[in-house]
């Protein structure tokens, strides 16, 4: 006799009317995670407030020196290490970096030296890395800089960003080192915002090669020219390799 009157005495407060609802939640921890979440607003959940968390960023950062893991590729994992060089702690304000790894002053002239895209581009992956770098381009760069990287995207069209000119053409950048290239979408440069939380290392090195595409006519060619024939056409890729070097 006791046993079904407790049944039901258990079971009656589980009914809801409405069909789409599971019922009373005895134990509401093994429905929904107790673990924090990155992107809950702590500070209100189904309206309670909680005043402190309130004035704090909700999506959290990942703790300084996080890397993504990337499988075991050497290179790729090289690549994902933290920037060696970092920005300055204006940036912060400027770019809203706050809570980034930064040096008082920026570092984006020691970057000058840096002249080694990490992402090798080869004859095999060249046409990938492009059509990658293309994508990316297309959702991230272009309606500032312009299909041709000529800084005039969309946004200056309209006249929403400033006039033509405020963003610089590609090809009077083409002095600039990669690494310079890098520093730049990563943490921004003046009216430029900071990518680095947007696009992953690889990501942006990907773009420094389609960058450089615009800069040089024959960017991503190179190398099959080299590998076809390079006897005859020696001298050529030698002047080729200088003015390279020169502009680097
Ligand atoms: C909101 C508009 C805007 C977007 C989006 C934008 N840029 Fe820029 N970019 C600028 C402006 C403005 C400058 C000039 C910054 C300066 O020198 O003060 C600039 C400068 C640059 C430079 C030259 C940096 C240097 O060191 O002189 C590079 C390279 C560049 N952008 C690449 C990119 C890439 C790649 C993307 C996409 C991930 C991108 N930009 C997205 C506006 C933008």
């Amino acid at each position: 006799m006791a046993a079904p009157l407790l049944g039901v005495i258990f079971l009656l407060p589980s009914c809801e009317s409405d069909p789409d609802s599971p019922g009373k939640e005895f134990m509401p921890d093994m429905y929904r995670s107790p673990a924090i979440e990155a992107y809950v607003d702590y500070g209100e959940i189904r309206g309670r407030e909680n005043k402190e968390l309130k004035s704090k960023l909700s999506a959290r950062q990942t703790p300084k020196y996080t890397i993504p893991f990337v499988g075991t590729d050497e290179v790729l994992v090289k690549m994902m290490m933290p920037n060696r060089y970092k920005a300055g702690m204006a940036w912060r304000e400027s770019h809203g970096l706050y809570g980034w790894d930064l040096s008082e002053e920026s570092e984006y002239e020691m970057t000058r030296n840096n002249t080694v895209n990490p992402y090798t581009m080869t004859t095999e992956n060249a046409d990938r890395i492009l059509s990658e770098g293309k994508t990316l381009y297309t959702s991230m760069c272009m309606h500032c800089h312009g299909e041709k990287g000529d800084g005039n995207g969309p946004m200056i069209q309209s006249g929403a960003y400033g006039d033509l000119g405020v963003v610089p053409a590609y090809k009077s950048l083409d002095t600039l080192s990669e690494g310079k290239i890098f520093h730049s979408i990563y943490y921004g440069k003046g009216y430029m915002g900071a990518h680095g939380s947007l696009l992953n290392k690889k990501e942006i090195w990907t773009l420094v090669h389609y960058v450089r595409q615009f800069q040089f006519d024959d960017y991503g060619k190179e190398e099959e020219v080299v590998e076809e024939d390079s006897e005859e056409l020696g001298e050529a890729t030698e002047s080729l390799e200088t003015e390279e070097g020169d502009t680097k």
